[in-house]
């Protein structure tokens, strides 16, 4: 038995996480804890929203009544945290709520879970979903390793390595039981249209130029969801108290190389003549202080758990794009409304 909060599940990431925890543990007592900024969506949870192990509750992390009184009801044994503010982009306009919930929201929980653990921390446990931005931009060579000094250097990667000092520090301080993993780029279902495989995808399926920051040649390691997901399970059930373990895929591409693989595959796929979806490629402004790359050795979880990524990167892309295409009632509910504003703002029309 295991009382379990997630935070941030109605995301793209916690979704996944909430149902693979959900069906694969029918022990475990499920309370997703999410917000619902416009990133939170509760279709992504639809095929569990029953499931007798499963209990959603609308409210922010930076409460710490409702922390409390939750603490309270469900005597939570473990957190897998994820919520967040999440696009880089974002985090460049507007900073402080990027401090707000993945600072302050992540500090607020951990001091309401040392509180209520603090007479017997046996058997508990605080994991906190990080990524590879805090490690910085690496050059042609090199990847980031556990030990990686870190070096964020957008406001989203500095609040993300704030909350990853924070939670080591409580584990160090107070002996909180904690574990963090740091993970590349992810992309598949459910994945927030801002974010460039899915905007790419849905600007192709509605034939819009598909913005290319700068030229293109950053580069990105990109993981599969559901193998993001399969990881934090390997390190939540198997991985030591007080440890980091890095989790990619060793699969990089430069963001021309990326689009234009998608581009291919679409052409295929909504029979468009081979060639047709690269004409909308468009390079733009690029992101201020745009990190050039990221690359993740992600060998200690691969010797000490024996955690392999299981999808090759052209298969996971096909099932997202299929995903997408048999989807797009999803992606008119997510694209319509404010994230259209946003989208004004930052695109143009
Ligand atoms: P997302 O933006 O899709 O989802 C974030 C979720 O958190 C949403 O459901 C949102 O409603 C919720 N949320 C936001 N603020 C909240 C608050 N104050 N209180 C409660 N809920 C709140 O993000 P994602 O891409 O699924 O990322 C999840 C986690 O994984 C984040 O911590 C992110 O830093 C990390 N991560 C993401 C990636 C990636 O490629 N997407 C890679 C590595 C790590
Ligand atoms: O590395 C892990 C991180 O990956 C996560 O921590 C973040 O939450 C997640 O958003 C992601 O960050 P990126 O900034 O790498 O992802 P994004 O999809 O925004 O951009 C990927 C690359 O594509 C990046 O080099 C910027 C570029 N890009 C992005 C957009 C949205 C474009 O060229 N055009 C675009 O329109």
């Amino acid at each position: 038995m295991a009382n379990i909060l997630i935070t941030g599940g109605a995301g793209f990431i916690g979704s996944h996480l909430t149902r693979l925890f959900v069906n694969k543990y029918p022990q475990y007592q499920i309370v997703n804890l999410d917000k619902l900024t416009y990133a939170g969506n509760l279709e992504n949870l639809k095929d569990i929203e029953n499931a007798p192990n499963y209990t959603f509750v609308k409210g922010d992390i930076c409460d710490e009544q409702l922390l409390q009184s939750l603490f309270e009801k469900y005597q939570f044994t473990s957190i897998l945290h994820c919520a967040a503010e999440s696009h880089v982009d974002r985090s460049i306009t507007d900073p402080l709520s990027f401090v707000r919930t993945n600072v302050i929201g992540t500090v607020t929980l951990l001091q309401v879970a040392k509180e209520f653990w603090k007479n017997n921390m046996d058997g508990k446990l605080f994991y906190h979903i990080s990524t590879d931005e805090v490690y910085g931009s690496l050059g042609e060579t090199g990847f980031f390793v556990e030990d990686t000094a870190y070096d964020p250097r957008s406001p989203y990667s500095a609040s993300k390595a704030s909350s990853d000092h924070f939670v080591r520090a409580y584990h160090h301080t107070y002996k909180l039981p904690i574990k963090i993993s740091n993970c590349s780029n992810n992309y598949g279902p459910f994945h927030f249209p801002e974010k460039l495989i899915p905007l790419c995808i849905h600007n192709i399926i509605n034939n819009k130029p598909l913005p290319i920051y700068g030229k293109g040649e950053n580069v990105r390691d990109w993981l599969f969801v559901e193998d993001h997901v399969s990881a934090i399970d390997t390190i939540f059930h198997n991985g030591k108290i007080g440890e980091t373990y890095n989790i990619g895929g060793h699969n990089e591409w430069t963001n021309i190389a990326l689009v234009k693989e998608l581009c291919k595959q679409m052409d295929a796929k909504l029979n468009r003549e081979p060639g047709t979806n690269e004409k909308l490629l468009t390079y733009v402004t690029d992101r201020a202080g745009h990190d050039m790359r990221y690359a993740i050795d992600a060998t200690k979880l691969k010797e000490e758990l024996g955690w392999m990524p299981s999808l090759q990167f052209e298969e996971g892309l096909s099932k997202t794009i299929d995903w997408y295409l048999a989807n797009t009632e999803w992606l008119t509910n997510v694209t319509s409304g404010a994230y259209q504003k946003y989208y004004e703002g930052m695109y143009g029309a």
